[in-house]
């Protein structure tokens, strides 16, 4: 294998080099660059120019192309949306809260690929969590406490026509499509195991987990609020940031992630595909 991986400090995140993207890739590498991104959360590659086909194609390597609900995608490129916020916009960075892209989906998307076009010279980090270490570090009571516990996932607080988006006063240039299919939700289990490399990983996140199965609103909140504070502190995060032309893969099995502001004035662009998961399996 010639290209090059330097681990993360931080227990997520490999960086890849001496590799081109824009290139198809032989199948031993597509294999390995597969086992680098399950085993770490986060594969970074920097300096790779991409078209809009050419990033589309390098996605495709890796599976099928997710569903994208409730934001509109590219007119010419059907699975890629453009985050685009203009140096005028004052509206909340889209991601902004911690999450795991469309957990609410029956089958959430393994992978989302994050490809950079413009980047801010101030702020406009991505951050991650690992899911998997925070359920490794928790109590044996705490772990049997939930293993059983299945949260309802569901896209209403931000895509309802009562939701986030829908109320903000703020101009956008992505374009958002409130609906009340946000309404729907989906039940999957609060640990799911990873289909590739097996490991355990807690499968909730502040944005779409609105409850848990069987419990009443005030117990589940309180456990809820208990995970969420345990899984974002510092040692479960890598902070990353960004030069024009990297392309970032993330695993949302095992990780978190949410998008941070601090750009005002600037413009930040991004091109964005997921790529279809399966249901999550229980442990
Ligand atoms: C996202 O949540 O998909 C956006 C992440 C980012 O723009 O950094």
């Amino acid at each position: 294998m010639d290209f090059t991986t330097t681990k993360s400090p931080s227990k997520i995140g490999v960086e890849i080099t001496n590799i081109n993207l824009a290139e198809p890739l032989p199948k031993v590498y597509i294999k390995k660059i597969h086992e680098l991104w399950v085993n770490n959360g986060v594969a970074i590659f920097p300096n790779q120019m991409l078209s809009h086909n050419a990033y589309a194609d390098f996605a495709k390597q890796f599976g099928l192309f997710g569903t994208e609900p409730f934001i509109e995608t590219m007119k010419s490129q059907p699975h890629i949306v453009e985050l685009r916020r203009k140096a005028s916009e004052t509206s909340s960075p889209f991601g902004g809260t911690w999450h795991s892209d469309w957990s609410f989906q029956n089958a959430p998307p393994s992978a989302t690929i994050l490809h950079s076009k413009i980047i801010p010279p101030i702020g406009g980090d991505t951050l991650f969590a690992n899911t998997a270490l925070a359920y490794k570090d928790l109590s044996k009571d705490l772990k049997e406490k939930i293993t059983n516990l299945d949260g309802i996932h569901s896209a209403k607080l931000p895509y309802a026509k009562d939701g986030f988006y829908a109320l903000e006063n703020e101009k956008r240039t992505l374009k958002i499509k409130s609906s009340d299919k946000a309404n729907k939700y989906n039940v999957h289990p609060l640990i799911r195991v990873h289909k590739s490399t097996k490991v355990k990983s807690l499968f909730i996140n502040p944005v779409y987990t609105i409850g848990i199965d069987g419990m009443s609103n005030l117990e589940s909140s309180t456990l809820l609020t208990k995970l969420f504070e345990h899984m974002t502190q510092e040692k479960y995060i890598y902070r990353h940031k960004w030069q024009p032309n990297m392309l970032i893969m993330w695993d949302n099995r095992t990780v978190m992630h949410m998008a941070e502001g601090g750009y005002d004035g600037h413009e930040r662009l991004m091109h964005r595909i997921t790529l279809a998961g399966e249901e999550p399996i229980r442990i």
